[in-house]
């Protein structure tokens, strides 16, 4: 006759091949074999009642057995049931691509129009410009008279002006159609010698198109020292030139009017974009204007309080737009102003 314990000892070694040989991914599986080995109607449970029935002396023996076979499927249940919640989360999560790259975060961009003044003033800085401004609400003196428009002159009319308020104590309020009116602050404000920038907003009474805005930007350019000569003038805006643009870009003066300067040029530069063999830019003639400049009128330096026999000076303007344009291509002018973020994005990587 089979003892007890010989039956439960071929049954534990019969269970312990089952177990060793089991493995599963499948959380039901692994469900399943945890109620048929560790259930509280379980093999185990039964092997453990039977177990009872063993002689005392055989308990010693068969006892260390069973505990190690109970051990046996508690550690495969633990381990295939790490396995199986693992693969289960990976399932559900099986959308996600941990290999992609982060979402990142939108940083901001400078505005083209910041970047170019920026650079102007860094190679005026160079020449030892320092940068000055002044309102953009102006009266009439700073705007126009002092800068040698005459009364009821059609010199006026060149600037189409938003008026703002009529007679007041240095004529009508309006706001500034250019910076020259930062220069007769400036000269009003000392003496020379003066060499400075003065970028800032300007506004013009005109229909807002591609080509034409009722507000933009320029910078000014006023240098007034004893001997200031037209030669300076031209070595200083060809040095810029050839900072900003590019060594070999060619300058040529063309005389011009200006009520402040005497004599009045504008400077073209040679076509940036097809260097002067013709394109839509120059409109195919190689060449494109940037800027008005002259020798500061002795009438100007006379009205800001500054002797005209011993000193003399030069002064330029130019549209920051302008030369945006012709940096970045960029041909309506009212993207400048509309901000949008598809258009201010793309400069993003211009110098910072
Ligand atoms: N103020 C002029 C304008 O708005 C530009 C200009 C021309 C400025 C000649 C100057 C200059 O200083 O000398 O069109």
């Amino acid at each position: 006759m089979l003892y007890i314990w010989q039956m439960l000892q071929d049954q534990i070694t019969q269970y312990t091949a089952e177990i060793n040989a089991f493995d599963t991914t499948s959380a039901d599986e692994l469900e399943q074999f945890r109620i048929r080995f560790l259930g509280t109607k379980g093999i185990i449970k039964d092997i453990f009642d039977e177990f009872k029935a063993v002689s005392p002396e055989e308990k010693r023996t068969l006892g260390k057995v069973l505990n190690e076979f109970k051990q046996l499927a508690e550690a495969k249940y633990q381990a295939l049931n790490e396995i199986t919640a693992n693969s289960q989360l990976k399932a559900e999560n099986s959308d996600v691509d941990l290999t992609l790259p982060g979402e990142g975060f939108e940083i901001g961009a400078r505005h083209p129009l910041a970047l170019v003044r920026r650079e102007i003033i860094e190679i005026f800085n160079k020449l030892g410009f320092s940068v000055a401004e002044g309102p953009e609400i102006e009266d009439d003196w700073h705007n126009f008279s002092a800068l040698n428009f005459p009364e009821e002159h059609p010199a006026r009319d060149m600037q189409d002006t938003f008026f703002i308020k009529k007679g007041g104590e240095k004529g009508d309020i309006a706001l500034r159609t250019h910076t020259s009116s930062v220069q007769v602050r400036m000269m009003e404000a000392g003496q020379p010698p003066f060499r400075a920038l003065m970028p800032g907003r300007v506004y013009r009474n005109e229909a807002i198109s591609a080509r034409a805005h009722c507000f933009f930007h320029q910078v000014e350019g006023l240098y007034v020292d004893e001997n200031v000569s037209f030669a300076d003038l031209k070595q200083t805006l060809f040095y810029f030139v050839q900072e900003l643009y590019g060594e070999g870009t060619k300058v040529r003066f063309r005389p011009s009017y200006f009520p402040f300067t005497e004599p009045s040029a504008e400077m073209d530069i040679s076509c940036t974009i097809c260097k002067g063999d013709g394109c839509q830019m120059c409109k195919h003639s190689g060449w494109v204007e940037i800027l008005g400049c002259g020798m500061v009128d002795p009438n100007v330096l006379e009205n800001c309080g500054i002797d005209s026999k011993k000193y003399s000076g030069f002064a330029f303007g130019m549209g920051i737009e302008r030369i945006a344009n012709l940096k970045f291509e960029i041909k309506d002018l009212r993207l400048f102003s509309e901000n949008d973020v598809r258009f201010l994005k793309q400069y993003k990587t211009a110098i910072i």
